[in-house]
């Protein structure tokens, strides 16, 4: 175990029970600092429910997290200055100009004068909102609302940065660069921690947690995840994609196989010892014509080879 100037957050057993549901279900963790760690899973897997608990802002069932050395629980005020926090929605103020929801945001944590506007100013130039300056939050585009809303969590130079889902609103290019500012962060030291139900996000990250209906089921860094998915995947081409869908499906040595545009990709446990092969006779039967190779497995697939229980 890594010692806790390395370690940002550690928690262990973390769970939250909403009346009958269990959000989050005995969650154990350890982000290393100055890592982007990511938060894979579909709505209502407790993403949100996590990092509010990870923030103080929500006293878990049972278990404790540990985040920049200290007990969160008892320390939620001690971990607010050293925490920036962007949640799921736009939070700032859509009547109040660029300047003026900086300018709030600073006098929240004790900034004024002098230190504040050159503050302001650095984070304007740094997330490209200077021209936007004095325009309304409400009236900028969602990738102009998103630099605001990072500007914003990072004015007083947190040491960890909590971000849920910060660009399900935005178009990919406004993405990248939402990513760029997150590397650049995380180089100069910051932790990040970032949810996203976005294959292509959490493939950037440093490492990832899968989570699926409150239960991580699994972690490490993506190339690791995809060495360690335990499956072959094929991938088949061709004209009869439902039939052929319905076929492979039947077939009890199939782990799952999921539909992607024209093509299907199916899994098979790495014990199926010729791959091609088998999937090739399977299908032959329905569409001699259909083309099948061996593929990388994607973190898509690490998604499905781990939520989906393979008896279906
Ligand atoms: N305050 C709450 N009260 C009751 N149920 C909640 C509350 N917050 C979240 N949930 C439920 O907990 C589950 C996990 O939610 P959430 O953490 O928001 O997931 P995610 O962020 O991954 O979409 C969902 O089923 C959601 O409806
Ligand atoms: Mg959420």
């Amino acid at each position: 175990m890594s010692s806790p100037e390395q370690t940002a957050i550690r928690a262990t057993g973390l769970s939250k029970q909403f009346g009958q549901l269990r959000a989050v279900s005995d969650l154990s963790l350890e982000v290393p600092r100055a890592s982007i760690y990511g938060f894979l899973g579909p709505n209502g897997s407790g993403k949100s429910t996590t990092i509010r608990m990870l923030c103080g802002l929500l006293e878990p069932t049972s278990g404790e997290a540990h985040v920049l050395g200290l007990p969160v629980a008892g320390n939620a005020s001690r971990l607010k200055a050293r925490i920036g926090y962007m949640t799921q929605k736009f939070s700032l103020y859509g009547d109040l100009s660029v300047r003026e929801n900086l300018s709030f945001i600073a006098s929240i944590y004790g900034l004024a004068g002098r230190r504040a506007r050159e503050r302001i100013n650095e984070l304007q130039r740094r997330y490209d909102l200077v021209e936007q300056q004095t325009q309304l939050a409400g009236t900028m585009s969602g990738g102009q609302r998103q630099r605001l809303a990072l500007a914003a969590a990072v004015l007083h130079q947190p040491e960890l940065l909590l971000l849920d889902e910060p660009t399900s609103a935005v178009d990919p290019r406004s993405r990248r660069d939402f990513w760029a500012c997150l590397f650049e962060l995380a180089q100069a030291g910051t932790t990040i921690l970032v949810s996203t139900h976005y294959m292509d996000e959490a493939e950037r990250c440093h490492y990832l947690a899968i989570l699926d209906r409150g239960v991580k089921v699994a972690d490490g860094d993506p190339e690791e995840l995809k060495r360690e998915t335990g499956m072959h995947v094929v991938e088949v081409l061709g004209g009869l994609v439902g039939e052929l869908q319905e076929t492979l499906s039947d077939a009890s040595d199939v782990f799952s196989v999921t539909q992607l545009g024209i093509s299907l990709r199916v899994l098979l446990p790495t014990r199926c010892g010729e791959p091609e092969a088998r999937v090739r006779a399977l299908i032959d039967p329905v569409d001699r014509g259909a083309r099948v190779r061996l593929v990388d497995p994607s973190l898509e697939d690490v998604f499905v080879s781990a939520t989906r229980s393979p008896s279906r």
